[in-house]
């Protein structure tokens, strides 16, 4: 963040800091490790372990993802992947070349089975001619990057304008016409899920192509996604990690001193919230956004620059929620791997919106199979969360639930 005094060198390298010891503050610490300069090298995590959003719980017999569930794009350009490779944490089907050479364009894979809420099965010819007009559409979105004029501000408003539009050409019967536009919704809601938000009417137009999809059909670590952390952890020093360490405040426009440096200046003391003063000549924070609006007015000191502040401002997230269930025996077939639900007389073209309370679990998107632990059979279901729904409860007995934000 800043940087100053010339007795670094004459007291054997620079003092940095890292805020956080998620998968980026680890990440920043494997770099700096191997930095000659970077002798004093710390991290400083507020929770007792590492990892961040990747946290993988050993659950129900086997280990379940609480957070983070795929390598999106794996293939040699993620570094992910590659750091995933490296330790020998992918199978042999995840590193081979024909898995690294899908294009999926980002889209999600059709599901095993797909059901509307009262029971039926849906037909998946037509769930696949949903997904290919939905999908057809969501690549249209991407034209819009170098555009100086979009027809519309949002993602959303610009899904719903064509597809009201093809609505009119629809030929079928009043049922079907209705269950095309249920199983459109559910589209909708999948997306939402991807882009980490509650509507994609709060999803600009014009820089969606921006997000950059790499090759390679998503995969999972059998072990969970936990042991990258735990094996990037593994390769710090011993003392680099400071665990249950919260920082309070960054002071970054100083010149602070410290009786174990004499004649030395930082430019940076971070405050932590048992009282310890860190001094340094770099930070590096990896906090997450939604810590960074809540608290950026006193983590800062001085302030951020207003341009800073203002990204902070302005840029959102949503609540994705997974709820695991867990069964004796299945009532899926063997080969099932992901069964949709179709919310019947939803559609993505009615504005009202339903009471949160009453219809939470309408933003279901359906039920994703994990590999069969031992003696029991669970579901992840993934739905994306309103704004106002932080935590639900489910009187069924064995039913985990987490939310967390992106
Ligand atoms: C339910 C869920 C599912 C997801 N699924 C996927 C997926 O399938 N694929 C995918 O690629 N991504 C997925 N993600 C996103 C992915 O998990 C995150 O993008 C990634 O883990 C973020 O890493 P990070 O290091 O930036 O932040 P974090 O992991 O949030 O790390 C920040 C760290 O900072 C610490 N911290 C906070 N405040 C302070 C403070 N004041 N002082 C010190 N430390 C502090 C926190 O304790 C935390 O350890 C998912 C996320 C969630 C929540
Ligand atoms: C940082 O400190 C200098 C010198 O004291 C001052 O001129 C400058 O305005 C400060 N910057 C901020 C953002 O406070």
């Amino acid at each position: 963040m800043a940087s100053g005094g010339d007795g670094a060198e004459a007291s054997g390298g620079r003092r940095v800091l890292v805020v956080g010891g998620g998968i980026a503050g680890l990440g920043a610490a494997q770099r700096l490790c191997s930095h000659p300069a970077a002798q004093h090298l710390r991290v400083l995590e507020a929770t007792a372990c590492a990892g961040g959003r990747i946290r993988s719980e050993r659950r129900f017999g086997g280990v379940v993802e609480v957070g983070a569930h795929w390598i999106h794009g794996p293939s040699q350009g993620n570094p992910v992947f590659q750091l995933a490779a490296e330790y020998g944490l992918l199978g042999e089907k995840e590193l081979s070349k024909e898995n690294q050479l899908v294009e999926t364009g980002g889209h999600v894979g059709l599901p095993s089975v797909c059901c509307t809420s009262s029971g039926a099965r849906v037909s998946l010819e037509l769930v696949a001619e949903m997904a290919s007009l939905f999908y057809g559409l969501i690549d249209q979105t991407r034209e819009f990057l170098h555009a100086t004029e979009t027809p519309v501000p949002s993602v959303g408003e610009y899904l719903k304008k064509e597809i009201s539009q093809q609505v009119t050409g629809w030929t079928e019967n009043e049922e079907t016409r209705k269950l095309k536009l249920a199983i459109l919704n559910t589209f909708f809601h999948v997306e939402c899920c991807l882009s980490g938000t509650h509507s994609m009417d709060l999803v600009a137009l014009a820089p969606f192509g921006e997000y950059t999809v790499l090759p390679g059909l998503d995969c999972t670590f059998s072990g969970g996604y936990q042991e990258l952390t735990n094996c990037i952890m593994a390769s710090l020093p011993k003392d680099v990690m400071i665990f249950n360490m919260p920082v309070k405040t960054i002071h970054w426009n100083g010149s602070f001193r410290e009786g174990t440096f004499p004649g030395e200046a930082f430019p940076v003391l971070v405050e932590c919230e048992d009282g310890s003063r860190l001094p340094a000549h770099h930070v590096i924070v990896t906090v997450p956004l939604g810590f960074l609006k809540e608290q950026q007015n006193t983590f800062f000191d001085p302030p951020l620059p207003a341009e800073k502040a203002e990204a902070i401002r302005k840029i959102g997230f949503g609540t994705n929620n997974k709820i695991f269930l867990e069964f004796e025996e299945p009532f899926w077939e063997p080969d099932c791997q992901l069964i949709q639900v179709v919310w019947e007389d939803t559609s993505p073209l009615q504005d009202t919106a339903p009471s949160m309370q009453d219809a939470w679990f309408k933003k279901l998107i359906g039920f994703l199979v994990l590999p069969p632990f031992g003696y029991v059979c669970v579901l992840s279901a993934l739905r994306e969360a309103g704004p106002f729904i932080r935590s639900v409860c489910l009187r069924k007995q064995h039913v985990g639930l987490t939310a967390s934000h992106f």
